[in-house]
């Protein structure tokens, strides 16, 4: 059961648009799989635990784009009302993020699956975490510690392909290094709003000796995450 968890370098950096790419093209080439959100601020809370996540919810986007139906309640874990930080979020709840109970959830998720995928086959989990690597989810906890607590899996980093990449990927490699564990791939998803950089901005990563090599997501053209996902399947690193 491999285990992808997508992290990124800020919020609005297209973790959503990059996971659903990727669980869109495992699903095309047969392979079984489950896209989650646990934890999503700025999403109506439920009344009662649910297993269908709020429409227009990346929680919703996640659950259609994947190849297997969730059943499991409630859905996403922490459904939390306000969209400022998941750790205040969850405060005005009267909610403490917990990444063992989201790992738990995790879990549970995949355990309640299994039953639908051949003995034989694998199925793929793709997590988006909410906001950058480092966001707070509690006083004592980021994303990079839920990352961690869902090992073993394949990280992936998503930046927005405009200007300002160098730095926010550099920076965030750097501090990851700091922290011991570094993502396996890199993603540049199209910027929000395109600019003069748009474009060349993973020729340079690489000519700077920062990332190698980094993986595009054009919009409208899912041709790099389509290699990233042959990769992914034989377990190799994209050339
Ligand atoms: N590959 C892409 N093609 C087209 N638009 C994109 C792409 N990547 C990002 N965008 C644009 O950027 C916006 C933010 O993308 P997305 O919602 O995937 O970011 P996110 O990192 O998941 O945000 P959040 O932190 O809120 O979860 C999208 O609404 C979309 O307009
Ligand atoms: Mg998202």
């Amino acid at each position: 059961m491999p285990r992808v968890v997508v992290l990124g370098c800020g919020t609005g950096v297209g973790k959503t648009r990059v996971c659903v790419a990727l669980l869109q093209q495992l699903a095309r080439i047969g392979q079984a799989c489950i896209g989650l959100k646990p934890i999503e601020s700025g999403i109506a809370a439920q009344d009662s635990p649910c297993p269908q996540p709020p429409p227009g919810s990346d929680a919703s986007a996640l659950a259609e784009a994947g190849s297997l139906h969730v059943t499991t309640e409630p859905h996403p874990l922490y459904a939390l009302a306000r969209p400022i930080s998941p750790h205040l979020a969850a405060r005005e709840m009267g909610l403490e993020i917990a990444p063992e109970a989201v790992v738990r959830w995790v879990a549970s998720v995949e355990h309640d699956v299994t039953p639908l995928v051949a003995s034989d086959m694998a199925f793929w989990t793709i997590i988006e975490t909410a906001g950058g690597v480092f966001s707070p989810l509690s006083r004592g906890a980021t994303n990079l510690d839920l990352a961690r607590a869902l090992e073993p899996a394949i990280w992936i980093l998503v930046a927005g392909d405009s200007l300002g990449v160098l730095h926010e990927v550099s920076a965030t490699l750097q501090a990851m290094r700091a922290h011991g564990r570094t993502p396996e791939h890199v993603v540049l998803s199209a910027a929000r709003e395109p600019d003069a950089s748009t474009g060349s901005n993973a020729a340079e990563l690489e000519a700077l000796g920062i990332v190698t090599p980094t993986t595009v997501l054009e919009r409208d053209d899912d041709r790099g995450v389509q290699s990233l996902v042959k990769c992914l399947v034989a377990g190799e690193r994209p050339t």
